[in-house]
């Protein structure tokens, strides 16, 4: 049995969380719920963001189940995702994106996985406001170590899971330091994992490429800033957030999430599609080591998706959240 912490977080957070959390007791998924909440909902009930007993249950399982927060707009509030992402070194950031049958999209045949550094570049929170001169410094920090840890994390998950090529997307040309520090990390990383083919490709053509022929592509490593955007585009080719799976991995723990936020204009209504959370779910379980359960219950979802009409309204279908999840469930063979 394992202990996961389940944050239920803001928004449509607790109805997806519940979903997902139903479709597991019918698989008799082997886990069990810690319940910690963190973001706007614990700041209006005890004015804090991020409880200490959510830290707590963090640190005990090291492995956590969480639903989309709400970062309240203002001064001094600094992202959660960033803050646990950078306090336990959550430095790889994996965002799966693969057609699926029944889901649309405008593509075929695509199956990327995109590894983003998750607390570096542009995200490290390095930023300086000269006011007279009316001049903002943000900075790019990149590190060797940091470059390192998440080439070699990419190039690993493509041996272990027989995937061919690995592409670093970057701005080496104009970045002469930071981007060509992360490019050296890729040719060292590729020459330990030679089966591996390796190319790379400058960011902006990146981009064109993937829109135009996206089935080229198979793992995709790159920093911070470019993974955040490359992925939202990767959702974009197989039919958008509503279906894609992140995860925040670091040596000593790892945090399951959707890509999407807390979708404030159908919070509350039943009406949200809890694919992204489930799928977020399924990669927790195969960190678990629990593959049969994972593919049980993929095999189920992916027979769901296929008919509109147990599908969530932003699929096209009439199904509420909690029928959506019923689906899932009749289909578990
Ligand atoms: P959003 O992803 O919450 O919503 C964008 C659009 O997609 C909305 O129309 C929404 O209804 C729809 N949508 C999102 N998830 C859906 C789902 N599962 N099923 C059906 N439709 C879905 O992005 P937005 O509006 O920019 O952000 C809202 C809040 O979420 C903000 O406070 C933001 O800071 C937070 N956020 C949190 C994230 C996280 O915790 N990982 C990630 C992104 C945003
Ligand atoms: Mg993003």
């Amino acid at each position: 049995m394992h202990t996961i912490t389940l944050i239920p977080g803001d928004g449509i957070g607790p109805e997806i969380t519940r979903a997902v959390q139903d479709i597991f007791a019918a698989a008799q998924v082997p886990v069990q719920w810690e319940e910690q909440n963190a973001g706007q909902t614990t700041y209006d009930q005890s004015g804090e963001l991020i409880p200490q007993a959510l830290l707590e249950s963090l640190e005990r399982n090291c492995v956590a189940l969480k639903g989309p927060i709400t970062t309240p707009v203002g001064k001094g509030f600094r992202s959660i995702n960033v803050t646990l992402r950078q306090k336990y070194d959550l430095y790889q950031n994996l965002r799966p994106a693969k057609t699926t049958e029944g889901v649309p999209t405008r593509y075929s045949g695509v199956d990327i996985v995109l590894f983003r550094e998750n607390t570096e570049g542009l995200y490290s929170g390095l930023e300086v406001y000269d006011e007279p001169r009316g001049i903002a410094d943000s900075f790019n920090r990149i590190s060797v170590e940091g470059s390192r840890k998440i080439c070699r994390a990419a190039f690993a998950y493509a041996a272990k899971h027989g995937r061919k090529k690995v592409t670093l997307a970057h701005k080496a040309n104009i970045l002469k330091m930071a981007g060509k520090l992360m490019l050296d990390a890729a040719l060292e990383a590729s020459r330990e994992f030679p089966q591996i083919q390796f190319e790379d490709k400058i960011i902006d053509n990146m981009c064109m490429q993937l829109v135009t022929k996206p089935e080229q592509f198979d793992v995709i490593v790159t920093t911070n800033l470019f993974g955040d955007i490359l992925s939202d585009l990767c959702a974009g080719l197989v039919g958008g957030l509503g279906v894609v799976a992140g995860a925040n991995i670091g040596d000593n723990m790892a945090i399951f999430e959707a890509v999407h936020g807390s979708a404030p204009d159908i919070a509350g209504k039943g009406i949200a599609n809890p694919t992204a959370l489930l799928r977020s779910a399924l990669l927790m379980l195969e960190h678990l080591g629990e593959k049969e359960y994972a593919a049980r219950i993929e095999t189920a979802l992916n027979e769901t998706l296929r008919h509109k009409e147990q599908c969530t309204g932003d699929l096209g279908g009439p199904a509420t959240t909690q029928q959506f999840a019923q689906n899932v469930i009749n289909n578990l063979r």
